[in-house]
């Protein structure tokens, strides 16, 4: 059988579906800004995870928080991850995770299920403060700076589950872009 040539900025090869890359770390790492960009320079889609929830949930996640608490919000989130993994089946994309969604083990067994490609984004705790202060969204887990270092040293070693660590302290968003997908050997 005549091997079907591998075509530029699709994310299958030969039928197989490549493994998707999941962007992983907590508030203010950039998983979304790289996201958007990695997936612009592979040409893959590129799917936010919060985006999902607060589509399906038809409000934000800050509402969620205040109306439902956050176990719920972690079910909702379990429940949308599920979904997009059946999805990744099909078709590779770049995916940006919220802070908290990689930690939760059940989230880790559905991405090691697929194979996936994980890449933590890290920077030191108060770097990660500032960008978070910078930024208009508001996050209901980012309430004081104390709170936000303990939360940050206690999912560190969740987030060390991830294959690849990049650090972004003093980087734009393109090079981490192009440091993602250098270390994935895909560029
Ligand atoms: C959360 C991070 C948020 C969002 C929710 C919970 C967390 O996403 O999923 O507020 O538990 O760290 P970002 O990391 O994109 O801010």
């Amino acid at each position: 059988m005549t091997p079907i040539p591998e075509r530029q900025g699709t994310s299958t090869v030969r039928g197989d579906v490549k493994p998707s890359i999941f962007l992983v770390g907590f508030m203010g790492a950039g998983k979304t800004s790289v996201g958007k960009a990695l997936s612009r320079r592979l040409g893959w889609a590129f799917v936010d995870l919060d985006d999902r929830i607060e589509e399906q949930a038809g409000r934000s996640i800050e509402e969620i928080f205040r109306a439902l608490g956050e176990t719920a919000f972690r079910e909702m989130e379990h429940a949308a991850l599920r979904d997009l993994c059946r999805e990744l089946r099909q078709s590779a994309r770049v995916v940006a995770l919220g802070g908290g969604a990689f930690v939760q083990p059940a989230n880790l067994a559905l991405i090691e299920g697929l194979a996936a490609r994980t890449v933590f984004l890290d920077a030191p705790a108060d770097e990660l403060l500032r960008r978070c202060l910078e930024q208009p969204k508001t996050r209901p887990l980012c309430r004081d700076a104390s709170q936000f270092r303990q939360l940050y040293e206690a999912r560190l070693p969740g987030y060390r589950n991830a294959a690849r660590r990049i650090k972004t302290e003093n980087k734009d968003i393109e090079s981490v872009a192009r440091e993602v997908a250098c270390s994935l050997g895909i560029e």
